[in-house]
């Protein structure tokens, strides 16, 4: 898979280029590029943002650096483009994995007070937001959303195993897990899991993934009765 990021503060994903999805990139897995948006500036300060027509507070970005970025990093349009704004469709697990399965996606990142509205209609497929507040900048939305939907790309983990496991994926938040030692500070591994016995562990697992999902997040299990 290949990933285009523009923004305006490129040593941000510096972040990513360690752990789990630093390692997918050294693999060759994953190709992620950075782009500095404010290369493409026609302005002589190479300057990316404006007043706003109206009125206001801030400083709005302009549309012609994004979109001169977003036409020399995909000129055929073989991207999913996709803004990152806190008005899109909400990042969850199910929409991580639809992402993972595009070959070549393309975030880009808007900053200061918001960006000129034909820039977003210029130059995005989606807008993806990651929660409900408002971030300073795309970026970590942006870093988010890369890390969630990696972890659906076969050999990104370890074992193709463990995106399916774990919380979410079956709309269960994922069972506690233990290792050694198999007491600690007088607390106890529970004994289903050192006896070898591999359905009732599974069986366990699934009853404890039911009980924890209960107790901290009802509202899944709500959730996944109406759908
Ligand atoms: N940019 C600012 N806030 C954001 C959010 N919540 N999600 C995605 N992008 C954003």
């Amino acid at each position: 898979m290949t990933i285009d990021v523009l923004t305006l503060f490129p040593e941000m994903f510096s972040a990513m280029r360690h752990s789990v999805i630093g390692r997918a990139i050294e693999n060759g897995v994953v190709s992620l590029r950075v782009t500095d948006i404010r290369d493409y500036s026609a302005d002589k300060h190479r300057k990316c943002d404006d007043y706003p027509f109206g009125g206001g507070a801030g400083m709005v970005m302009t549309p012609q650096p994004v979109f001169d970025a977003v036409h020399a990093v995909d000129p055929a349009h073989a991207c999913r483009r996709i803004y990152l704004s806190p008005r899109g469709a909400r990042l969850n697990a199910a929409k991580a994995r639809e992402l993972s399965e595009y070959e070549r996606l393309l975030f880009w990142c808007g900053h200061y007070e918001g960006v000129d509205q034909r820039a977003i209609d210029l130059c995005a497929d989606e807008e993806l937001s990651i929660g409900d507040y408002v971030l300073t900048g795309g970026e970590l939305a942006a870093m988010v959303a890369i890390d969630a939907l990696l972890r659906f790309v076969p050999g990104v983990l370890g074992s193709e195993q463990s995106a399916q496991d774990e919380s979410f994926s079956e709309g269960l938040l994922e069972y506690p897990q233990y290792t050694r030692p198999r007491v600690f500070q007088g607390l106890e591994v529970p004994e289903v899991l050192v006896g070898g016995h591999h359905a009732n562990v599974e069986k366990w697992r699934r009853q404890q993934a039911e009980i924890i999902t209960r107790k901290l997040r009802p509202d899944l299990l709500k959730n996944k009765t109406e759908q």
